[in-house]
C-alpha cells in the first residue's frame, strides 16, 4: 500500500471519500442516486463500474462521475471505497479482496459472500486497517447490523429470530389473505418482481440462512457455515394450512431462528422453516414484502426491528448509512476498523436443528375408518401425546385434508413417527408437520 494510495483516510478527517459503485444494477443505481441527490458530507460518488458500462449510462450521472468497465481502476489510488453490488461470490470475492490489499474499505451488501467467506474477509480489513461494512446484506435498509453491534452491544443477547425473506412473506401472505394455491402465489410474486424467475435460493429458505447465519455471527457471537443450518420449503403450505391455523389463532411464516444455550459449552440451534405463529406475535403482523427481525437478550428482553427487508431504495439506504459511517470514522489509531467486531473465531461454530414445540400435522388422505385409531397408535408409541384433531366440514372424501396438533415433542421424534406413519396406504400425498411457535 502506497503512501498516497488512499484518499481521506490519509489526507486527514476533514477530507472528502471517494467511492466507486461496482455493479450499476437495482441497488447500484439507488444509491449512485442517493449519493448526488443528497451528497453526504464526506462523500462524493466519482466511479462507477459495470461490465458492457455504454448500456448502463444514464443521462442523470452528473458529468464528473467516470463510467468505467476496467475493474482495475476502481483499485486506483483515488479511490477511497469500493461500493461492491454485484453480487455471487464470484468475481465479488477477489475484487473485495483486492480493493482491501489496495488500501481501500469496501461496502458490501452480498449476503451470499459475507454467509460464507465473512470472516477471511473481515480479518483482512482488520490486517489492512480497513472498514468492511455489509449492512445490507441482511434485511435491506432496517438496521440490524447496527442494532445488535451497536445499540445491543450492551447485552448478552440469546436469541435472534424472524422473517428475513420477503419473497417468502409475500407469497404467504398473499395465500394467507386470498386463499391462493402456493403456485399462483408464487406466480403472482414473479409477475410484481417479488420473486426471481428461478426461486429456488428463496422458497428454499437458502437465502434465509445466509442472513441468519450474518446475524448469529454478529449478534450471538457464533460464527456459523450457512450450510450447517437446516431449511425446510414453503412449497408444501397449502391455501387449507391457512384455515387450519386460524381456527387454532394462528397463520404461517418462513421463520428463521437461531439460538444459543447459556454456559461455556454453548450449543447453537439453528433453522429456517415454514412455522404457526400466533396471530397475536410481531411475526404475523408482518405484510407483504417485509422484514422482521427479533432479539432475545439476558438483560434488555425483547427487541424488534422490523421495515422494507429489500428493493433498491432501501438497500441502497443501508449501503449509503455504511458509507457514511467509514468516512466519519476515519482512521483513528486505536478505533474500530471494521463493521463488525465480533468475529473473533475462524472455525465455524457447530449447529443443531434439534427443538421441541408444540407441532401441527396436516395430513390428506382417502377417507375410511380406522385412519385416525392408525396415527393415534404410532404418535403413542413414539410417546407423542395427541392435543386435537381438525376437520373442516364438506371436504371431498377422496381427498379429505385434516390436522393433529401435537403437545410439545422433539422434531427429530416426530420425523421418525412420520416416517412410520407415511407406510400407511391412505395418504393421497406425505403428511406435513410445522412447529407451533410461542
Ligand atoms: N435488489 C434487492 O432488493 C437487494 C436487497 C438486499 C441485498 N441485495 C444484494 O445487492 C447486490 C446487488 O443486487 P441487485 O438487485 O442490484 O442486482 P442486479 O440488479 O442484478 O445488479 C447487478 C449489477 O452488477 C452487474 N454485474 C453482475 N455480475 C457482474 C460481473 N461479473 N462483472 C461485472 N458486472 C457485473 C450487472 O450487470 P449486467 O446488467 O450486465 O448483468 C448489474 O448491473 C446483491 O448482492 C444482492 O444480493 C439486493
Amino acid at each position: 500500500m502506497s503512501s498516497k494510495s488512499v484518499g481521506s483516510e490519509h489526507r486527514g478527517g476533514d477530507s472528502v471519500c471517494n467511492v466507486a459503485i461496482v455493479g450499476f444494477g437495482t441497488v447500484g443505481r439507488s444509491v449512485a442516486r442517493i449519493l448526488l441527490e443528497h451528497p453526504p458530507e464526506k462523500l462524493r460518488l466519482c466511479l462507477i463500474y459495470n461490465r458492457g458500462v455504454d448500456k448502463k449510462k444514464v443521462p442523470w450521472v452528473q458529468p464528473h462521475v467516470r463510467w468505467t468497465e476496467r475493474i482495475e481502476d476502481v483499485f486506483a489510488p483515488d479511490i477511497d471505497i469500493m461500493v461492491e453490488l454485484i453480487g455471487g461470490l464470484k468475481p465479488a470475492q477477489d475484487w473485495i479482496r483486492a480493493a482491501l490489499l489496495a488500501g481501500k474499505s469496501v461496502v458490501t451488501a452480498n449476503k451470499q459472500l459475507i454467509a460464507q467467506r465473512g470472516t477471511g474477509l473481515i480479518a483482512l480489513a482488520r490486517q489492512q486497517g480497513r472498514q468492511i461494512g455489509f449492512e445490507a446484506s441482511v434485511a435491506g435498509g432496517i438496521p440490524v447490523i447496527r442494532g445488535l453491534r451497536e445499540g445491543l452491544a450492551g447485552d448478552c443477547l440469546f436469541r435472534i429470530s424472524g422473517i428475513l425473506n420477503g419473497t417468502c412473506n409475500y407469497i404467504l401472505t398473499r395465500m394467507e389473505a386470498s386463499g391462493l394455491p402456493f403456485a399462483s402465489a408464487l406466480k403472482e410474486a414473479q409477475d410484481l418482481g417479488f420473486a426471481e424467475a428461478d426461486p429456488t435460493d428463496d422458497i428454499e429458505g437458502y437465502d434465509a440462512r445466509a442472513k441468519l447465519a450474518i446475524l448469529a455471527q454478529v449478534g450471538l457471537q457464533c460464527a456459523i457455515d450457512p450450510s450447517e443450518i437446516g431449511c425446510r420449503s414453503i412449497s408444501v403450505i397449502e391455501a387449507i394450512d391457512f384455515a387450519y391455523a386460524r381456527r387454532l389463532g394462528c397463520t404461517i411464516r418462513q421463520v428463521s431462528q437461531a439460538e444459543k444455550s447459556a454456559g461455556d459449552k454453548a450449543q447453537l440451534f439453528a433453522c429456517v422453516q415454514p412455522a404457526l405463529v400466533s396471530l397475536s406475535s410481531p411475526l404475523a403482523q408482518v405484510q407483504g414484502a417485509q422484514n422482521l427481525v427479533m432479539t432475545a437478550g439476558k438483560y434488555g428482553g425483547k427487541t424488534v426491528f422490523s421495515g422494507h427487508g429489500a428493493g433498491g431504495d432501501p438497500t441502497a439506504v443501508a449501503v449509503v448509512s455504511d458509507l457514511i459511517a467509514i468516512a466519519g470514522r476515519g482512521r483513528e489509531p486505536g478505533g474500530p476498523v471494521s463493521a463488525t467486531e465480533t468475529d473473533s473465531s475462524n472455525s465455524s461454530h457447530p449447529v443443531s436443528g434439534e427443538f421441541s414445540s408444540p407441532h401441527y400435522v396436516r395430513f390428506i388422505v382417502r377417507d375410511r375408518p380406522g385412519i385416525t385409531a392408525a396415527l393415534a397408535t404410532v404418535l403413542s408409541n413414539y410417546r407423542i401425546n395427541i392435543d386435537a384433531l381438525l376437520q373442516e366440514p364438506g371436504m371431498e372424501k377422496s381427498r379429505l385434508p385434516f390436522v393433529i396438533t401435537l403437545e410439545e415433542c422433539s422434531n427429530a421424534v416426530l420425523e421418525r413417527a412420520l416416517e412410520e406413519i407415511l407406510k400407511f396406504d391412505f395418504h393421497v400425498q406425505p403428511p406435513v408437520s410445522l412447529p407451533v411457535l410461542s
